[in-house]
């Protein structure tokens, strides 16, 4: 089972306390949702989880085992951070196939995963021209090459349309019913509601509630309860 644990975590950049004693795991088989406002330590946390900050106190692992001890990491665990870069003049498939041969991955699963987002029908047009929903999708199809257990996924839905928005719900739900861990950040609590089956609350880098996900208003108003 390729949970992710985070436990007492923390990462201080000169005087800036971004994550501060941080403690809270993301079963597998369920999509947890990463709560917290602007600046509350979220994207840091995800940098730690996957190597790309090294954490001042603490640790965090996939299935065990921190990112940097995971054989083969792309086929443990797929990410989407902030602002993933693509080469503008690479077209969706070409930038899919350098990741792909890179990682030793089969050739069969760039078209796979062009499918599994809906972006086979652009995946000869250049990665500049692409709007942020498709950008988003891309990402999401270069996560999803290695056919992880886990998905680390920092606000998937920014620049989806609802339609976009209902189709990732689906998307990570199946996937996490299936047995996987998906772990999203997100500000879009109404989303939550509908697709998180656990949610974690961060505010100034610390933890502030973790449980289920309330009905109703019941978690704008325990948002503001305790992270505002
Ligand atoms: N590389 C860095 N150097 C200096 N400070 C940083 C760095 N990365 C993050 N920080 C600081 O750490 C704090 C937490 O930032 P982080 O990006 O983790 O927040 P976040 O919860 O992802 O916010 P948002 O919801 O706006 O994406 C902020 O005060 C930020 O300025
Ligand atoms: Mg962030």
């Amino acid at each position: 089972m390729t949970s992710i644990s985070v436990d007492h975590v923390s990462k201080t950049f000169g005087k800036v306390v971004a994550v501060d004693d941080l403690s809270f795991e993301a079963p597998a088989g369920a999509v947890t949702a990463f709560l917290g406002p602007n600046g509350a330590g979220k994207t840091t946390t995800l940098r730690v989880l996957l190597g790309l900050v090294t954490p001042t106190a603490g640790e965090a692992t996939i299935g065990g085992a921190p990112y940097r001890e995971l054989g083969r990491p792309l086929e443990h665990v797929g990410a989407v951070l902030e602002s993933s870069g693509f080469h503008p003049g690479l077209t969706a498939a070409t930038h899919l196939e350098a990741v792909r041969t890179a990682a030793g991955l089969a050739a069969a699963r760039v078209g796979e995963v062009l499918d599994q987002v809906g972006l086979a029908g652009a995946a000869h047009r250049r990665t500049g021209g692409f709007s942020l929903g498709m950008r988003q999708r891309l990402a999401l199809a270069t996560a999803l090459l290695g056919e992880p257990s886990a998905l680390v996924l920092d606000e998937p839905a920014n620049g989806l349309d609802p339609v976009g928005m209902r189709w990732l719900r689906g998307f990570l739900r199946a996937y996490a019913h299936d047995g996987n861990t998906v772990l999203i950040s997100t500000h879009v609590l109404s989303e939550v509601e509908r697709i998180a089956d656990h949610v974690v609350i961060v505010s100034a880098g610390r933890l502030r509630w973790s449980g289920p996900p309330t009905a109703g208003s019941g978690l704008e108003d325990l948002y503001l309860e305790v992270a505002g």
